[in-house]
């Protein structure tokens, strides 16, 4: 089984670092394809939390080479401190790979990204402010600042930052009463930090497919999710990547032919961080409970998340168009205490019912849960270590949940910490 996806089903947030530290040593490259440092994925090992914001969460495994794809974009600034930070508390970083095709996100993004949301009000995406979307529309515009960039001339360099900050310049000082931009001092940043990066920036795509030539395990980490998808999310309310499966393959130069599996990750509860929409978002008591019970507040930018119960269309959509083999389902242990649990099981659109989430967003918008109420548990589950250690309503619960979501359900999160899971079919 040696290519394997581990991606988000909902909204992001699910667990996927701790999804993908469970898969452990037996795995041997352990890749980033989309996504920057609006990602924050944290993994718990023997009571000590790490949050990976640029980092595949893989890199604990010291057995793993870690490897950043063509398909990310990279704030160097952040990916330094993060790898600092790390070798700080003794994790061997010195293995870390980077295409040499990944887009840069460089200080204007930053701050385009600000601006424009800003600007945006009522409008706005509720971004990370990372410069992520600013960095893609120049990769797509065709001016973007890739890592081989920093190795080419001084002058090369200079001419694509001009060619990048040109328009922006004219924005930011007649729509955004903004200081322009100057090419030199971005420049100057960009290059201090090209000696550190070097000896990193290999042919990534080579390298994994040699890789899985040899029968190594190859785990692309999939950051955000399939609902944030520039795609297949709830656009415009989206990131502006390919999170879905086939990103995997685009973001690292992996063919489809080479991947076994795709494992979605899904919460046991659904939340959203950001602005759009969310038919299950529970704005009352409840989702005040989930929300505090599950420490639902953001990795990356702090912010409460919005909390509602499983939305099984959801979920479904996500494992139709990724063709997920397996589902992780995470936090299970977050629902215990509850008399019944809601589940949505269809929408209601104007009178209509949808079994399936609506192809139009604004169908989608004006949506209403249908819910079925399934028994729920008392017993604290975070010690279950087999799917016989769960109460039997936890257990209805998860075949339920696999029902609706078609896809059998692999494992099971009973709490952060590395340990705390239930296998139920071997992920590798
Ligand atoms: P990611 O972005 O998908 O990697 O997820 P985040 O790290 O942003 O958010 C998931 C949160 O839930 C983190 O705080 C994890 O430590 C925690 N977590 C993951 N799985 C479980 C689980 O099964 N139970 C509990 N209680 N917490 C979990
Ligand atoms: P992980 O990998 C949850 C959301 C933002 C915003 C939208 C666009 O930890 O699951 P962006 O900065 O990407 O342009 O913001 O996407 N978003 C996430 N929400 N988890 C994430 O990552 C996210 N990355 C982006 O909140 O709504
Ligand atoms: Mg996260």
């Amino acid at each position: 089984m040696p290519g394997i996806i581990v991606m988000g089903s909902q909204w992001g947030d699910e667990g996927k670092g701790k999804a993908t530290d469970q898969l452990g040593d037996r795995v041997d490259f352990t890749v980033r394809y989309s996504g920057g440092n609006n990602a924050g994925h944290t993994v718990v090992v023997n009571g000590e939390s790490y949050a990976m914001h640029l980092l595949p969460a893989g890199i604990l495994n010291e057995k793993a080479t870690p490897v950043i794809g063509n398909g990310v974009v990279i704030d160097l600034s952040v990916l330094f401190e993060e790898m600092d930070a790390l070798i700080e508390r003794g994790v061997d970083v010195s293995n870390l790979k980077v295409s040499s095709a990944a887009h840069i996100i460089a200080p204007y993004h930053r701050t385009m990204d600000k601006v424009t949301e800003r600007f945006a009000g009522k409008r706005r995406i509720g971004t990370t402010g990372r410069g992520i979307g600013p960095t893609y529309s120049d990769k797509i515009n065709r001016i973007g600042i890739r890592v081989q960039d920093l190795f080419d001339s001084r002058e090369n360099l200079h001419a694509k930052v001009e060619a990048a900050i040109d328009q922006k310049n004219q924005l930011l000082a007649k729509v955004y009463n903004r200081r322009a931009i100057e090419a030199d001092r971005v420049v100057e940043e960009l290059l201090s930090y090209a000696d550190r990066l070097k000896p990193m920036v290999t042919d990534t795509p080579r390298l994994l497919n040699e890789g899985l030539d040899a029968g190594k395990v190859v785990l692309f980490e999939g950051a955000q999710a399939h609902h944030l998808d520039v795609d297949h999310g709830t656009y415009p309310y989206v990131t502006s990547s390919n999170p879905t499966a086939g990103g995997a393959c685009t973001g690292t130069g992996v063919g489809p032919t080479r991947i076994d599996r795709v494992i979605g990750i899904a919460k046991a509860y659904t939340t959203r961080v950001g602005e759009g929409p969310f038919p299950t978002e529970l704005n009352d008591e409840a989702g005040e409970w989930l929300r505090t019970t599950g420490g639902e507040f953001g990795v990356t930018t702090g912010r409460p998340r919005r909390c509602g119960w499983f939305d099984a269309l959801v979920v479904e959509a996500a494992a139709v168009a990724n063709g997920f083999t397996d589902i992780f389902l995470t936090k299970l242990d977050i629902l215990s205490g509850l008399d019944t649990i809601p589940v949505c099981v269809a929408y209601d659109v104007n009178g209509v019912r949808h079994d399936h989430m609506p192809m139009n967003q604004r169908d989608l918008a004006m949506a209403t849960p249908i819910y079925e109420e399934v028994p729920g548990w008392h017993e604290d589950i975070s010690g279950a270590r087999s799917f016989e250690d769960l109460p039997i309503a936890a257990r209805d619960y998860v075949k339920r949940l696999e029902e609706l979501c078609g896809a059998r359900i692999s494992g099971i999160g009973v709490g952060p910490g590395r340990e705390q899971a239930v296998m139920i079919n071997d992920l590798l």
